[in-house]
């Protein structure tokens, strides 16, 4: 029930009540890089969070005006803006959650892997500040190449000495909401109901939709599997080259986002029965990370669900195989690139 309606379940299970029977909010949530595509309506949608208390947003530039705009807006959380280096350390303190979409996204024939250069440094950089000043928070990870970025963000935290691995997570939320979608338009179901387990990572082959796991039980064809399988792996492409030059998903990144923030607000209220995907570190398979669903708790990943590996059709156990070699070497490179800084 959680797809369509992420905040209505928020409001509905995690309302608590202060003494004059309002609701109190007391999470604190930082964007980084909140002046950005995803930033903004990400921004926007966190703050109609009635989990959320304050609101951090932090940029190198462009801010203050997102800030000043959404500040009016007439819901419980209160905005903070933070701009540049020397107000870093202040956007972090004392912050739950920090979701970091900062960073370059694509443009047409770009691979994610071609952003690793600017995107590898900008991670290393703000997750630093993360390691210095709110080690306990959970971590999302949206710049791209997630596959990379991820294991960048632990070598850091590793290296600070801070590294809880149940903390962090790679942002795989959109492909789940794309699966949902695209199941759901294919086979004429009701939106909410719908369920797609996507695991691997987050690029081209290693998105790994599991069809054959879809909640409610469904049956597609061979040409069915293949067709939506390619779609969802290539959906991000089918955006970067609509929006012909002027980045990539945005506002259907915002959405999935919104959707993982609320998830682990309400695992962080107390709320037993949250479970999400994510790319985490992982010993589902032989590789160090690996995006699978996951069960969200006070303390971060309580589970890696490893149910949904079992069964599977031997589409997918191909499609499995296939994906390990380019999600290894990104994770390396990942790594690679981290311990070389250090
Ligand atoms: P954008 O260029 O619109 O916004 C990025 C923002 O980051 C800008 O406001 C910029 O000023 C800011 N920024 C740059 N360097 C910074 C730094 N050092 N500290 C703080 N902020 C900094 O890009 P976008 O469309 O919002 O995409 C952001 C990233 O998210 C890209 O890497 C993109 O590939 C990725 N992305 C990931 C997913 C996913 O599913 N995980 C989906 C969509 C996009
Ligand atoms: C997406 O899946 O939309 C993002 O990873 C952005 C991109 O570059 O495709």
């Amino acid at each position: 029930a959680l797809q369509a309606s992420f905040a209505c379940k928020a409001q509905n299970q995690s309302q608590r009540y202060s003494a004059n029977n309002q609701i109190s909010s007391s999470f604190k949530v930082a964007v980084l890089g909140a002046a950005g595509g995803i930033g903004q309506p990400l921004a926007l949608l966190i703050k109609m969070s009635p989990l959320v208390s304050t609101l951090h947003l932090y940029d190198i530039a462009n801010v203050k005006g997102v800030a000043a705009d959404l500040s009016h807006c007439n819901t419980p959380s209160q905005v903070l803006d933070f701009t540049g280096t020397p107000e870093l350390a202040a956007a972090l303190k004392g912050v739950d959650v920090v979701v970091i979409p900062a960073g370059v996204p694509r443009k047409p024939g770009m691979t994610r892997d071609d952003l690793f250069n600017i995107n590898a440094n900008i991670v290393k950089t703000l997750v630093e500040a993360v390691a210095d000043n709110c080690p306990d928070a959970f971590i999302h990870i949206i710049s791209n190449p997630v596959n990379s970025t991820v294991p960048i963000a632990a070598e850091v935290l590793r290296q600070k000495g801070v590294y809880d691995p149940k903390k962090l997570f790679g942002v795989t939320t959109l492909d789940v909401v794309r699966a949902n979608t695209f199941v759901a338009q294919k086979k004429n179901l009701k939106l909410i109901d719908v369920d797609v387990p996507v695991i691997g990572g987050h690029a081209g082959i290693t998105i790994l939709p599991l069809l054959s796991k879809t909640k409610p039980s469904v049956s597609f064809t061979d040409k069915e599997v293949e067709e939506l399988t390619v779609r969802i792996q290539n959906a991000g492409t089918e955006v970067v080259d609509a929006k012909a030059g002027a980045g990539s998903a945005t506002l259907s990144m915002a959405y999935a986002a919104a959707r993982f923030v609320e998830s682990s607000l309400r695992a962080l209220d107390g709320d037993g029965d949250v479970y999400e995907c994510a790319f985490v570190q992982s010993e589902l398979t032989e590789l160090p990370y690996f995006a699978s669903r996951i069960k969200l708790g006070k303390k971060g990943v309580e589970a890696i669900i490893s149910s949904d590996l079992q069964g599977l059709t031997e589409y997918e156990q191909k499609a499995l195989e296939a994906l390990k070699p380019e999600l290894k070497a990104s994770i390396e490179k990942g790594v690679a690139f981290a311990q070389k800084q250090a």
